[in-house]
């Protein structure tokens, strides 16, 4: 048992950094059949609200006993999904977070979920997001929780389920466009006062929501606040066909975005493309939202390779949203005619562009510690 899990945790190191260290090729050695046989994927750009199947949901229905509307106390994770299929667009979010808020065991129930469901795919390393406040309560069950207590119950959540699914894991809380300029700053502040580098901690600031009716200029502010705060800040920008090049421009220039979600808007502005190159910056490609998108945003992921930093991603990958896996979001680059050193080196940017454990050395010790936990 101690030497899986110290192969499946030494095993993706001497790919990120050639760190050799004698202890993990032993440990990869005494393990045959593991090696070479696995994906190695690392993902940045994922919601945990837009992660949860029903089969979660309706054990989370059970837990804490909730009534649905129209359904009453749910008897499968089929009367969960009809209740959630009752909602569409950003409604459907909210159906998720009306189950999953306002109590600390559903929420870490949650995040445990979520690192099971990334083993699945083969991930070894992501960073899940998701908005404080929302998840800080809910009317169907009439409970609420502080802010603070949600992002605990999400950390120790991450943290238990990163022991069990040997998958390095970290979070980045969500600031909402729609909400005010001073809602943003609060949840900066939230990220600043809990920000931590332990397994499951949170290690940066996103904006999310609908960018077309609030775009960024009220949120600048905010954004630059938590950057010269000290927090690593990524901001879903010209992701939709009614954004532009100049939306990605002010994310980057204006709030000192470290990476941006999704970003296809830059491939119109070729001079753009160049200065996020060589400014280093990150683009969180997600293939599935980008094929729900339209062509257009194809053919910028198309023209991300070899012109900028990128990493592919699922976004909302649960059956209820995007209904997508790693494999298929692969397919769908390898359609754009990307080969496998292209999709690998992708994995390898997003690993490069992490906010969580900047230092791996100790990244592979608070694996090793944690799995000592339970060995
Ligand atoms: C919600 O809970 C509060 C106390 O926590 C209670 O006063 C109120 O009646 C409850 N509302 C409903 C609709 O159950
Ligand atoms: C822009 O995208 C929306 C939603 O994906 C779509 O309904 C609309 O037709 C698109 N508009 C144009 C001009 O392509
Ligand atoms: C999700 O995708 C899988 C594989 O493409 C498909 O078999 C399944 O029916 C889809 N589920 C939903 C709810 O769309
Ligand atoms: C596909 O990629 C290869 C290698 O990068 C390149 O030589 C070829 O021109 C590309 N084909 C198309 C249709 O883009
Ligand atoms: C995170 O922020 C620090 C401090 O600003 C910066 O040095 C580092 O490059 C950032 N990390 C990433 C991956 O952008
Ligand atoms: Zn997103």
């Amino acid at each position: 048992m101690t030497s899986f899990r110290g192969a499946a945790l030494c095993s993706w190191i001497p790919w990120i950094l050639s760190i050799t260290s004698p202890w993990c090729i032993q440990l990869i050695h005494g393990f045959h059949g593991f090696h070479g046989s696995f994906a190695r994927r690392v993902e940045l750009h994922v919601h945990l609200d837009g992660s949860m199947d029903s089969t979660d949901l309706f054990d989370i229905c059970k837990n804490r006993g909730l009534e649905l509307p129209g359904i009453g106390v749910p008897q499968s994770s089929s009367d969960v999904k009809h209740f959630v299929e009752g909602f569409s667009g950003w409604h459907r979010f909210d159906a998720v977070n009306e189950i999953l808020g306002g109590d600390v065991k559903s929420i870490q129930l949650a995040a445990e979920a979520f690192v099971g469901f990334q083993a699945k795919s083969g991930v070894q390393y992501t960073e899940v997001r998701y908005d404080p406040v929302r998840l800080s309560h809910s009317k169907l069950a009439n409970m609420s929780i502080s802010e603070e207590d949600a992002v605990r119950a999400v950390q120790e959540g991450l943290r238990v389920g990163s022991v069990r699914h040997q998958v390095a894991v970290y979070q980045i809380l969500c600031a909402m466009r729609g909400s005010s300029p001073q809602q943003c700053f609060n949840t900066a502040n939230l990220a600043l006062k809990l920000s931590s580098q332990d397994m499951g901690g949170v290690v940066g600031l996103d904006l999310a929501g609908d960018e077309t009716d609030f775009p960024n200029a009220a949120y600048i502010d905010c954004m630059r606040h938590a950057k010269h705060a000290g927090l690593n800040v990524t901001v879903h920008s010209g992701e939709f066909n009614t954004t532009q090049a100049d939306d990605v421009r002010s994310a980057v220039f204006s709030m000192h975005a470290d990476r941006v979600g999704h970003g296809y808007a830059a491939a119109q502005d070729p001079q753009l493309l160049i200065e996020l190159r060589q400014r280093g910056v990150h683009l969180e490609a997600c293939p599935n939202s980008a094929l729900r998108h339209g062509p257009w945003a194809l053919k910028a992921i198309k023209s991300f390779k070899n012109q900028v930093l990128f990493g592919l991603n699922t976004d909302d990958p649960a059956p209820l949203f995007g209904n997508t896996t790693a494999e298929a979001d692969e397919a769908i680059v390898e359609g754009l005619n990307f080969s496998r050193e292209d999709i690998h080196g992708a994995y390898e940017a997003a690993f490069r562009a992490r906010f969580g454990a900047r230092d791996v050395t100790s990244l592979m010790t608070s694996l090793a510690e944690g799995a000592s936990l339970h060995v």
